[in-house]
């Protein structure tokens, strides 16, 4: 089989190329990737020689990029390629509808015309909006997306909807809870937490700090993709989520914990706008008909975590540059004592 992987050299793809490698020696990569500031193709050094392994630099809202990628005659594409940072669609919305929505239909246009076998969309719990205290969102809870970026993905889900019901296009969406793990980069909650605490930095906290995700290892998402790609029935939307709540604050305290550092680096910060409050997602379907299961418990896919940033400096320093430095500055000013 041969797979049209977009966005790969970002967090999920990376652990996703990786995975696909590892687990199906005779399957064929194909990585189109810009790559944008998220990117980093170090995050896939350790394949980058890989017989099965070949990237393409381009741009998934460029039509010729995106038909040379298809001229490789690719059976199934996953879509990870996206803007995917809530925080940076508030301060640009622009760029995300652009790449996650304009982007997405250059590809489902591509993926009609060559006749691809299955387009799966990668895509969020957060298009689902927010929940209180109790519930969970199921793949039939009505779309209500709140933050420019889960409109945007929300907007890509109506797309790869259309492409099915007019040209029965074979499309899977998955939806899935806050990912984290290796090679994620450090704007996100868990990184941004880790690399901050390692450094004796003080770690901002937005509002109450009591807003809840759901927390679900990358490996465990790759896992999910790969039955959704091999038995997901086309048309179908899959939830993924392993019932794994937390709050942020108990979050950043854990990881704290981790490093021996003290729980007074937290810095509690303005909220975010439109901030959701609650995430849990009902797997049941996933579960029930492809008959997935996640297998990596918090604590310990934390700690594991916490340790690949430790023995991986080098790749995150890297990304520590001054375009980093300056968001960190348009993000969150003088709200860490100028602690950037
Ligand atoms: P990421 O930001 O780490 O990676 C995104 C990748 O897309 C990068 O490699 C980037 O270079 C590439 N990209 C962006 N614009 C592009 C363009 N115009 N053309 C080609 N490539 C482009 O994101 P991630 O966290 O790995 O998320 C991957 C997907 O999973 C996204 O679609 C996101 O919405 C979804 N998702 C992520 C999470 C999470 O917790 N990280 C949870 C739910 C869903
Ligand atoms: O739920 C899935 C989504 O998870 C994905 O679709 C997105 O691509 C991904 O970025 C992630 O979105 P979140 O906004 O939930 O993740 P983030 O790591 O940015 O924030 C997690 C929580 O932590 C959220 O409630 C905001 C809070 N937070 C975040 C940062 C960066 C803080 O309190 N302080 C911070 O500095």
């Amino acid at each position: 089989m041969k797979l049209l992987v977009t966005g790969g050299a970002g967090f999920i793809g990376s652990n996703f190329i990786r995975h696909i490698l590892q687990t199906y020696p005779d399957y064929v990569v194909v990585n189109l990737d810009k790559p944008t500031y998220a990117g980093n193709l170090e995050s896939l050094s350790d394949v980058e020689n890989h017989p099965n392994y070949r990237v393409i630099f381009g741009d998934i809202t460029n039509p010729a990029d995106v038909e040379t990628a298809f001229q490789s005659r690719v059976d199934v594409v996953v879509h990870f390629a996206a803007e995917s940072h809530v925080d940076k669609s508030i301060l640009n919305p622009g760029v995300f509808v652009h790449t996650n929505v304009v982007g997405t239909q250059c590809l489902l246009e591509y993926a009609r015309r060559y006749g691809v076998q299955k387009f799966v969309q990668i895509s969020t719990d957060e298009v689902y909006g927010t929940l209180g205290q109790t519930g969970n969102f199921t793949e039939d809870t009505p779309l209500q997306p709140n933050s420019p970026y889960s409109a945007s993905k929300a907007s890509a889900d109506l797309l790869v909807r259309a492409y099915h019901e007019t040209f029965g296009l074979p499309v899977n969406i998955t939806r899935c809870s806050n990912n984290y793990g290796p090679y994620q980069f450090p704007e996100k909650l868990i990184p941004l937490t880790i690399i901050r605490a390692m450094n004796g930095q003080s770690i901002p906290v937005y509002g109450d700090g009591l807003q809840i995700r759901d927390w679900l290892h990358v490996d465990d998402h790759c896992r999910a993709i790969d039955l959704v790609i091999h038995h997901g029935v086309a048309g179908e939307i899959y939830n993924i989520g392993c019932n794994n709540e937390w709050t942020n604050i108990d979050v950043v305290k854990q990881i704290l914990h981790e490093l021996n550092q003290p729980d007074d680096l937290i810095h509690f910060v303005k909220d975010r706008p439109g901030h959701d409050r609650r995430y849990a997602m009902d797997a049941s379907k996933l579960k029930r008909d492809l008959g997935w299961t996640p297998s990596i418990g918090f604590e310990k896919g934390l700690a594991d975590t916490v340790q690949w940033y430790l023995h991986h400096d080098a790749w995150w320093k890297r990304v520590l540059t001054g375009e980093y430095r300056s968001y960190l500055a348009v993000q969150y000013g003088e709200r860490l004592d100028g602690q950037l």
